[in-house]
């Protein structure tokens, strides 16, 4: 077994800088030996085998362990039993990179697996857990981590992303005090609302940097409730406890049933975050997001162009204008639905997936072939898991929504939840998704939108756990089917953006918010766990839509650019100039695309920590870079700023060319003269110890600069 590890008293798996140890004596609690960088040396592995103590590593509450447990149980019909103890029987590689470790309570009959995958090449740990109730009676399991990981730390910094609708992903840092300190979700539907299921927890008293320190990424691939504790005892061990919101963990497990938590996905960092994210990004396109290898579509969506406010002649102008910018997919969004209840604001008509004949006499056959026409892809918005009151499915099906027993079921924009965990209703969403792409084929793309809260259920939480098995159905389902179809994640903008909906979709909108000041926030929290190249990014109009702030159009370009470029305003709203600039903008980042879809992203100035931000992106062997660098607040005494690269080969010139440049020669300063051809190739060694020197001109000034090895 060639990244396991197993000898009589230890077991332990290895990716290729990493190792985790267990101490597995039979009939003991299970003991967390190491978990850190590579370990090559058997001699090592002995000694640490031969460590007087360790942490439990999958702690049970009701026995000697006295902090937040892994694993909570009650059993009787008064609850007698709430005592655990797990103890270790026995261990199985069953398979090349799978360990298996196997702990039992011989009085509750109760068996739990942990299960540890390593990615040996992409350098990522996976990790959940089962239980089976091997009694003949049924028990409550109150609480189950998918991953419990006690860490010999004296301090620890927490790092995460939280926010609101259109304030998505904002960074956090908090010291970790001795206590217990949770973050998560209960939201049931829209699992990254207010934070996302990713952290760093940084070793040592101050957070890593992007370059140094010691860190561990994580992040918990489950598109229902979730939370992570993070359990400082002040005698010097930080556990990490993922799996469940304690909220809603509780679940029946009847006599002989099992139950498997989601992943907890995981990598240790001794370069710190920026490691993290490179790992993470890579292995989401290898591993998890489908084709994320190759690159998207370049989209306009019709949304903050016409909202509601569109029929077929507007809309084909805007497939016109749409193409006439270089744009590769047209995507309609809401409003084309509900001919008893038209869909023209968001009161009614949602569940009823017809085409509105009012707005659409013809249906979205004329759409689909103009964009056929104009050499673009056709995408529609749905939201099948919700339904408004005043619908056709609603007066047939009242009792299909997710209400409690005996109360009013509550209304949030206008919608009240689909009970998705009930088959027939699985049924009736997947029938009417293949009813709309078998009906008009030519539907490349959708946009699969969730724009509430579960807030009520009825039947226990076991309802949540329905509701994602069958979500999960569904887009597997027509993956299966529709091999080609692209399918957007969007949950009133970023709020599903984990790696649970993620492994089955192929890209995600990543907030409402298309103020490219303010995305630069959100795209730097998103960019921590998520890969750039599947966030999707928009121009939006000059003025904008939320927050009413005047961007210049290079700046919004380039923002978007940074991502999975897309444009959110109407072509025909353009004037001649701008729509020039697009175009240019469009052209540049076909490109450049395969930068952001094969580089790897290195976030060189925080926006944070100063008044620019920059990053950039380096193919893997180096050959090519793009930087971007985004001045958020201009004052003249900083209009200079030396920008130090990374990622580069030091050994090697690079030809610098700045991209949509207005006058080439004001925008780099390096002591070569302004506009010299030597200034425009320097070593991989100048550009990272001296760097780039950069002009600024105004507020909201940006440059695009890319690199070639020669
Ligand atoms: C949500 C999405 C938006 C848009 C609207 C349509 O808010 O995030 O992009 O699709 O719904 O109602």
């Amino acid at each position: 077994m060639k990244h396991i590890y197993r000898s009589n008293s230890c077991c332990g798996i290895h990716t290729t800088n990493q190792t985790i140890l267990y101490r597995t004596l039979i009939g003991a609690p299970l003991e967390l030996l190491y978990f850190g960088s590579r370990i090559t040396d058997e001699r090592t592995i002995s000694a640490l085998e031969g460590a007087a103590s360790a942490p439990e590593a999958y702690p049970a509450f009701g026995g000697v362990y006295r902090r937040s447990p892994a694993f909570r149980v009650s059993k009787g019909s008064e609850q007698q039993h709430t005592s655990a103890r797990l103890l270790f029987t026995g261990s199985e590689a069953a398979d090349e990179q799978t360990l298996v470790l196997s702990l039992f309570d011989s009085y509750l009959q109760l068996e739990v697996s942990l299960i540890i995958e390593a990615d040996y090449e992409y350098d990522m740990i996976g990790m959940y857990t089962r239980v089976t109730n091997c009694s003949d009676t049924s028990c409550i399991i109150d609480y189950m981590a998918a991953a419990f990981l006690p860490l010999s730390w004296k301090e620890g910094v927490l790092t995460n992303c939280t926010g609101s609708w259109a304030h998505e992903m904002h960074m956090n840092e908090q010291r970790l005090n001795p206590g217990i300190h949770i973050t998560g979700e209960r939201c049931g539907v829209r699992t990254t609302r207010f934070a996302n299921p990713s952290i760093i927890l940084s070793h040592g008293e101050h957070a890593v940097g992007e370059q140094t320190g010691i860190c561990i990424g994580a992040a918990y691939a489950w598109s229902g409730n979730w939370a992570f504790l993070l359990d400082h005892d002040p005698d010097g061990t930080i556990s990490l406890i993922a799996g469940d919101h304690p909220d809603t963990a509780r679940r029946i497990l009847t006599a002989g049933a099992s139950y498997q938590m989601p992943h907890l996905y995981l990598t240790y960092s001794e370069s710190g975050r920026g490691t993290v994210s490179r790992r993470f990004h890579r292995w989401a396109k290898q591993r998890m997001i489908p084709d994320a290898a190759n690159p998207r579509s370049i989209v306009l969506n019709s949304w903050e162009a016409a909202y509601f406010d569109f029929d077929e002649t507007l809309l084909l102008q805007m497939i016109d204008g749409a193409a006439r910018i270089g744009i590769e997919t047209f995507v309609l969004d809401d409003g084309w639905f509900g001919s008893d209840y038209p869909r023209d604001d968001d009161t009614q008509g949602l569940g009823d997936w017809q085409v509105q004949p009012a707005k659409l006499p013809r249906g979205l056959t004329p759409l689909i072939d103009r964009c056929r026409e104009r050499g673009m892809t056709f995408g529609l918005w749905i939201e099948p898991e919700m339904v408004n009151p005043r619908s056709r499915l609603f007066e047939q099906h009242p009792e299909w929504i997710l209400s409690a027993e005996h109360r009013e079921a509550s209304l949030e924009r206008g919608q009240y939840v689909l009970d998705l965990s009930r088959e027939e209703v699985l049924i009736w969403v997947i029938g009417t998704i293949e009813q709309i792409l078998d009906q008009n084929p030519g539907i490349d793309y959708i946009k699969w939108d969730c724009n509430r809260d579960i807030k009520e259920l009825s039947g226990g939480f076991a309802v949540y756990d329905r509701y994602v098995e069958n979500y999960y159905r569904i887009l597997e389902h027509l993956g299966e089917r529709y091999p080609a179809l692209v399918i957007q994640d969007c949950a009133s903008g970023g709020g599903r953006v984990e790696y649970g909906a993620l492994h089955r979709t192929h890209e995600f909108w990543a907030s409402d918010n298309t103020d490219a000041l303010q995305r630069i926030f959100i795209q730097w929290g998103t960019g921590m766990f998520y890969p750039p190249s599947v966030t999707a990014a928009h121009v939006g109009s000059e003025t904008n839509h939320i927050t009413g702030r005047h961007l210049p159009l290079a700046f919004r370009c380039s923002v978007a650019m940074s991502c999975r470029f897309g444009v959110e305003l109407s072509p025909l709203a353009l004037s001649g100039e701008d729509r020039e600039f697009l175009c240019e903008a469009v052209s540049t980042y076909k490109g450049i695309r395969h930068l952001i879809v094969s580089g790897e992203l290195y976030r060189l100035v925080s926006p944070y920590e100063q008044h620019h931000a920059a990053i950039m992106y380096v193919l893997p062997d180096r050959s090519e870079a793009l930087l971007f660098v985004w001045e958020l607040r201009f004052s003249v005494g900083s209009a200079y700023e030396q920008i130090r690269l990374a990622g580069l080969q030091e050994d090697r010139m690079y030809e610098v060319r700045e991209l949509l440049a207005e006058h080439l020669e004001q925008h780099m300063m390096n002591p070569v003269r302004s506009g010299s051809e030597a200034m425009r190739l320097l070593t991989g060694e100048y550009l990272q110890r001296c760097g780039l020197a950069i002009a600024f001109r105004h507020e909201y000034d940006s440059r695009i600069f890319h690199f070639v090895m020669k």
